[in-house]
Parts: C-alpha cells; structure tokens; sequence
C-alpha cells in the first residue's frame, strides 16, 4: 500500500521503516529540515539498535522516501500516519500544535476524489479523533475556491462525502527494543468510527498480524513459537484511552515496587527479593517490577500527566496517578539523600554517573533521571562526572550548560570520584571490574541506582555498597 508517515521521531521513523521493510511503498515526512537532509544521505537521526540495518535495506528496496513535502507525501497515500510529538506543557496537557499543523497540512493536500485513512499514532488525548477530524476538514475548506455569489465554505451543497477517514492506531513501542515491537507486537490496537477504516488498517497490518513476512535476522528475529498478532478493533474514544492506560499502568507499577523498596529499607527487607516472590504470581508478573531510582523517558509522566488533565477535565480526581507521579518524584531523590548519608558533605566530592539515557539501548534523554540528578549534584557544590555508551553526545547538545565532565568508560569515569552513582542499567556495565573501577575511585561509595550488582560482590570488591529497598 501506498503509506504517508508525517513524524521521523522514535514513532515515525521506526514505524515507516518497518512498514517499507514489509513491501509498503513509504514517504516519512519531517518538517525538521535537517534531519531529512540526514536521512536522505543515508544517516539516522537516533541510535536505536537495527534501525540502521533496517533503513538500508529499506531504501535498497526503493519502498521507502524521506521529504520535508507534506503535500507530496499525502499526494498519492492510502494511509498517512499522524507521529509527531505531543510533549508535556507545564500544565499537563499534551502540546497538539504539531498534531494540529499536521491535520490542517493533510487537508490541504487531500485529493477529494479518493478515499483515505488518517491514523493519529501520536499520543493524543481522549477526543482527539474527532478534533483532528473537524481539523481536516476544515484544511479541505480552506483550499475551496467558491466562486462569487455562491456563499462561503464546502457545506453549500450539503455535505458532501468526506474524502478521509480517521482512525486511532496506538503506539506500545519501547525505544530499545522498537524494531522488534513493531515487527512482533503483544496486540495492534485499531479504533475507529467506520468499519472500512479498520478494514484498509488491517489489510495494511496483515504480514504482521499473520505474521507472513520474512524476519530480518541478525536486526529483529522473530521470537520462537511466536504466532499471530491479537488485533483489538474498538471505537476511537477506548482506543485512546488503552494508550493512556497502558502507559498510567505501567508508571503506577514501578512506583508501587518503588513504595515497597521504600518499606523493605525500613525493615530490612530486600526488595529484589521481594520481587522474585510477587512476580511469579501470574496475575501480577515479573516485568516492571524493578525497584530503582524511578521511571523517566518522553511517555510516562507526559502520558499519566495528561490522563490527569483530562480527568481534571470532567472534575474527576486520580488519587492513584497523583501517588504515581510522587513517589516518583521522590525516587529521584532518593539518590541524593543516600549521597548524603555516606559522604555527608557533597561540597566539593566528586559523584560519577553511570549511565545518562533513561534507560539502556537508546540515546533518549527525555525527563532522564540523570540530568535531574546532575543539576542538584551541582547546585549542592559537587562535581559530576559522567560515562554513557550513547547518550554523551546527546547530552552535551541539550544540555550545554550542564557542567558535566564526560569520561571515557566505567574505569576512567571512577578515576578520582567519591562516589560512583548506577544511573541507567547498561548490560554493559554488569561487565565492569568492580575491583578495578574501586581502585580508581578516591572514595568508596557506589550507590546502585538499578539494583544491577550483587551487594556481596560489590562489597567484596571494596565498596560501600548502597542499592535501592536491599
Ligand atoms: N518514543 C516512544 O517511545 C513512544 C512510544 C509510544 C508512543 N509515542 C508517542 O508517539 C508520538 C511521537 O513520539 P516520538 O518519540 O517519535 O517523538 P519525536 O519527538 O522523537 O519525533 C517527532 C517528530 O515529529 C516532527 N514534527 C514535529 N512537527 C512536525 C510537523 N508539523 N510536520 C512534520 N513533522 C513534524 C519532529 O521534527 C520530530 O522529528 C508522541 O505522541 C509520543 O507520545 C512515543
């Protein structure tokens, strides 16, 4: 099928790509100049692991085009895919600017003789369906000519077929493991108002749904036994909210293990433990059941946020997302207050961290815990190192005013620091010489942020060793 995907972030690009991969004919649409100028001399924008394998033999293929052009990307496409960004505001709301600019643009460009999709894959909040409906609608208006005499607008005649269809297509990627995702997901969630819609989407998901498709080994290979794909088909309105509900679900479970490690400190439980013993209940599950030092990334508080906002909305109040946002919050602290105990004055010692990216196999630096540690290291007279295998290059652009010295690896980093502080938990990292990153160190704090070393071998090796709920 002929696919338009307007948004060449985490979402766009790896959803475009796999849908080249899987034989669609693509045009990925950015209004970021450069990063199409990048992509066009066969560059990728974001490090996330096989997206450059993948894109290269995408564009081999000749399925897949890259332009800053909305108009020729809608021109012929069957299907175009709103997957823009939709970042927080310090309300709470979602910015739908983007989203807006987009829907207007497909307008605009619509060619009234067909029939086509639009998919709002970014996430948008409950009623957004409609909005960017009424938004379509009215970029067709705006490029109605009426001849004189005639009134104002496309309603003139009664309303005419409309030439588009909007659907609701949730995204469940993780940056990390995106490509396998897409390619094997837990379920495709389609909502929409007009059967036809789903049917066009389920057509344009089929080789993933039946799983047909040749697995791209060596960059995503399929998961043993793994069969077809639950395809959920629902109105606009739920489909919506099982976004904004997988995300709040998640968040509340990692601030719930987060609670637990608290309690497990105070009366000398070990919450690794802890969670071995409640995560093989089945009704409760072993992932997102690690206790640390707290969730970040662009979608967990963006997302619990504006689920927020909307129940603020109709005067609803979430007592159990505003717990999920604190405690996490106070998870983040947590790190320093352990500093505290074992340096006592952070004046003047050296912290290294170990990891910037919110989480490991991506370069994503979005509400990461470890810029919101760096700055309070710094306002409290610490110095701050730090070590990430991808994420330094990103750091040093958005932050450039972050007073960071970047080391080389685990060891250089320790070189000379009081503490070293596990922020994002890098396999890599479980690969370390403990002895040798000690020997480094002027101090002997490592305060494991991500629980990801045993205390016996940490201390072994001559740390005080401090993790989270252990
Ligand atoms: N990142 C994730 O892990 C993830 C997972 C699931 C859902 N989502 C949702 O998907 C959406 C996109 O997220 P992302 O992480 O890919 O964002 P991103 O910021 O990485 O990418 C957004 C892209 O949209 C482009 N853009 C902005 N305005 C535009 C316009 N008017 N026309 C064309 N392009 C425009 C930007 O230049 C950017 O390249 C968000 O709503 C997010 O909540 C993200």
């Amino acid at each position: 099928m002929d696919v338009c995907v307007v948004g060449t972030g985490y979402v766009g690009l790896v959803t475009g790509t796999c849908l080249a991969y899987l034989g669609h004919a693509v045009t990925a649409i950015d209004s970021d100049q450069r990063k199409i100028d990048l992509l066009n001399a066969g560059g990728c924008p974001i490090f996330e692991p096989g997206l450059r394998e993948l894109l290269a033999r995408a564009r081999k293929q000749g399925s897949l085009r890259f332009s800053s052009d909305l108009a020729r990307g809608v021109a012929s496409a069957e299907v175009v895919f709103i997957a823009v960004g939709t970042p927080p505001q310090p309300s709470g709301d979602p910015d739908l600017s983007a989203v807006e600019a987009v829907a207007r643009g497909i307008g605009a460009a619509l060619d009234p003789g067909r029939l086509r999709v639009i998919v709002n894959k970014s996430t948008v909040p409950i009623g957004s369906g409609n909005w960017v409906a009424m938004l379509v609608e009215e970029g067709i208006a705006s490029t109605v000519v009426v001849p004189a005499g005639k009134g104002s607008g496309v309603l003139v005649e009664g309303p005419p077929e409309l030439p588009f269809l909007v659907a609701s297509n949730p995204e469940f990627l993780r940056e990390g493991s995106a490509i396998a995702d897409t390619l094997y997901p837990d379920r495709i969630v389609l909502g929409a108002q007009d059967s036809r819609a789903i049917g066009i989407l389920r057509q344009l998901y089929a080789p993933i749904l039946e799983q047909t498709f040749r697995a791209p080994e060596g960059v995503a290979s399929r998961p043993e036994a793994f069969g077809a794909v639950p395809l959920v088909t629902t109105d606009l309105a739920s489909a919506e909210m099982i976004k904004y509900a997988a995300n709040a679900f998640l968040a509340t479970k990692i601030s719930f293990i987060n609670e637990v490690s608290n309690l497990c400190e105070k009366v000398g439980a070990d919450v690794v433990e802890v969670a071995r013993g409640i995560g093989l209940d089945g009704r409760i599950g072993h992932r997102f059941l690690d206790a640390g030092l707290g969730w970040g990334g662009s979608c967990f508080r963006k997302d619990v946020s504006a689920l927020m906002a909307i129940s603020r909305e109709y005067g609803y109040q979430t007592r159990l997302l505003n717990a999920t946002l604190e405690v996490n919050e106070a998870q983040r602290q947590t790190v320093i207050t352990k500093l505290q105990e074992a340096l006592k004055i952070l004046k003047g010692k050296v912290v290294g961290l170990l990891g910037l990216a919110f989480k490991p196999n991506t370069d994503d630096l979005r509400d990461a815990p470890s810029v919101d540690i760096a700055r309070a290291l710094l306002k409290m007279g610490a110095r701050v190192k730090a070590f990430d295998p991808v994420a330094m290059k990103v750091c040093q652009d958005l932050h450039p005013d972050l007073d960071v010295h970047y080391a080389e690896d685990g060891v250089d980093l320790a070189w000379g620091c009081d503490a070293v502080v596990v922020v994002t938990e890098w396999p890599e990292f479980r690969q370390l010489d403990l002895e040798m990153v000690r020997k480094a160190m002027r101090g002997d704090v490592l305060i494991d942020g991500r629980n990801l070393f045993e205390p016996e071998s940490a201390r072994q090796a001559g740390f005080h060793y401090v993790g989270i709920g252990r």
